[in-house]
């Protein structure tokens, strides 16, 4: 996505209170939610509720595509379901060592999970979406609800909202997707496909995938829906709002950028085994402060992890801190190491730091990290550009990951409020 497309989001989403901050919580909150008060209390999509039908009904926001035979790829990544504004979005991580030179997803609406199954569509999916590139290596494909819905583009957002939550605050709709592509290497050679996983049909105790369903080509991609929580309008400015995105003719709100705070990438726990350690359990320099590591083996990289980015979570409390985006990171077949950040609209990425280093850490200070982009201009997508190496470690030492960004909020304010949690 490039900015300007989000800029149109959030001026098309009528972001027209500074107050909007404010209303910000925990939570992931759906941007159009967040900027009108007069969807407070409407079921919305919730991108934090994605599963997979044919997996026993899996979490899983980013599925994995694959370079290379399905049981024993020579790389892997993953495409991650966002919504904002008025429609699904698939931005698909790059591959380590790989890029892209096209992506697709191919999609069909299954249907209401909760209604008879003689309602249901049959698969394949059968619908193209042509993606663009985004900023720092990523490939974007928007799908708008009303193509998902089959009605007019101009359908309100408080209609398309119903059709997209048909049970209200529970279970959504149910996808068949297929993501395919091209990826050229980056050591030269000539461009190769890449396809979607199979559907996993057994998992080790770690959670990784041991077989796989390779009689279909496509997966089931489901959602719930959650009750917008924004806080209701004012009765006196209720006749002031609008939940239209396409009929405005006024001009866009002027967005002035203001600094956020500062986002440390959070891995959940697996199987109650948590992922993700304190930095301050680490005693070298400036680690005496909030956020986290992760100590992924290189076979887990090339899996491809991902989790929450996290702003605000000072004293390490995730029920305080602000889920602005989705971090992925994988690893190709040299063991060499991307990670893509992704973030939530109105936030934008300003930094970018990975460390990628042996135990234990030596300093925690972002600016002496293994990987530093110290001016991104308020792009909602980064990765590194030349992937890292992942570190030989001795002596019973493992390697540790830290995923760190500073992160912009674009709001129509004249004053900054102060930045959350540095
Ligand atoms: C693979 O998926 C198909 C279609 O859903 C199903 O009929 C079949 O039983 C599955 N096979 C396995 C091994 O799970």
């Amino acid at each position: 996505m490039k900015l300007a497309h989000s800029l149109a989001l959030l001026a098309g989403s009528g972001l027209t209170d500074a107050s909007a901050i404010s209303h910000f919580n925990k939570r992931w909150d759906y941007d159009v939610c967040l900027n009108d008060c007069s969807l407070a209390g409407v079921p919305i999509p919730d991108q934090d509720t994605f599963q997979l039908p044919l997996e026993s009904f899996w979490s899983e926001q980013c599925p994995p595509v694959v370079i290379g035979p399905y049981n024993a790829p020579q790389a892997i990544s993953r495409v991650c379901l966002t919504y904002s504004g008025n429609a699904l979005h698939f931005t698909f991580a790059p591959f380590s060592g790989y890029t892209f030179i096209s992506t697709l997803v191919v999609w069909k609406l299954k249907g209401n999970l909760l209604a008879d199954s003689s309602t249901w569509a049959p698969p394949p999916p059968t619908n193209p979406i042509d993606c663009s590139p985004g900023d720092g290596g990523v490939y974007i494909c928007s799908l708008p609800f009303s193509s998902i819905l089959g009605v007019s583009p101009s359908t309100s957002t408080l209609d398309l909202l119903k059709g997209m939550c048909p049970n209200g605050d529970r279970e959504g709709l149910d996808f068949y997707l297929q993501f395919t592509g091209l990826a050229a290497p980056d050591s030269g050679g000539p461009a190769v496909p890449f396809v979607q996983q199979y559907p996993c049909t057994s998992r080790a105790a770690d959670r990784s995938c041991t077989a796989w369903n390779n009689s279909i080509q496509w997966i089931e991609v489901a959602y719930r829906c959650t009750n917008c929580n924004v806080s209701p309008c004012q009765s006196s400015t209720t006749t002031s709002t609008t939940t239209s995105t396409t009929t405005s003719t006024t001009a866009p709100p002027t967005l002035k950028t203001c600094s956020f705070g500062t986002a440390f990438g959070y891995q959940n726990p697996v199987a109650g085994n948590p992922k993700s350690i304190t930095l301050n359990t680490q005693s070298g320099q400036g680690c005496n402060r909030w956020g986290w590591y992760e100590t992924p083996t290189v076979a887990e990289l090339r899996g491809g992890i991902s989790g929450p980015l996290y702003v605000g979570a000072g004293g390490n409390d995730i029920t305080k801190a602000i889920d602005v985006g989705i971090w992925v990171a994988t690893a190709n077949a040299q063991g060499r190491v991307t990670v893509t950040y992704l973030l939530n609209p109105p936030y934008a990425l300003a930094e970018v730091h990975v460390n990628l280093v042996c135990l234990p850490l030596s300093k925690c200070a972002p600016g002496q990290y293994t990987y530093n982009a110290g001016a991104i201009p308020n792009l909602p997508t980064w990765s590194n550009p030349t992937p890292l190496v992942y570190p030989t470690c001795t002596g019973g030492s493992t390697a540790a990951l830290i995923v760190h960004a500073a992160v912009n909020i674009l709001t129509v304010t004249t004053t900054c409020p102060a930045p959350k949690a540095v």
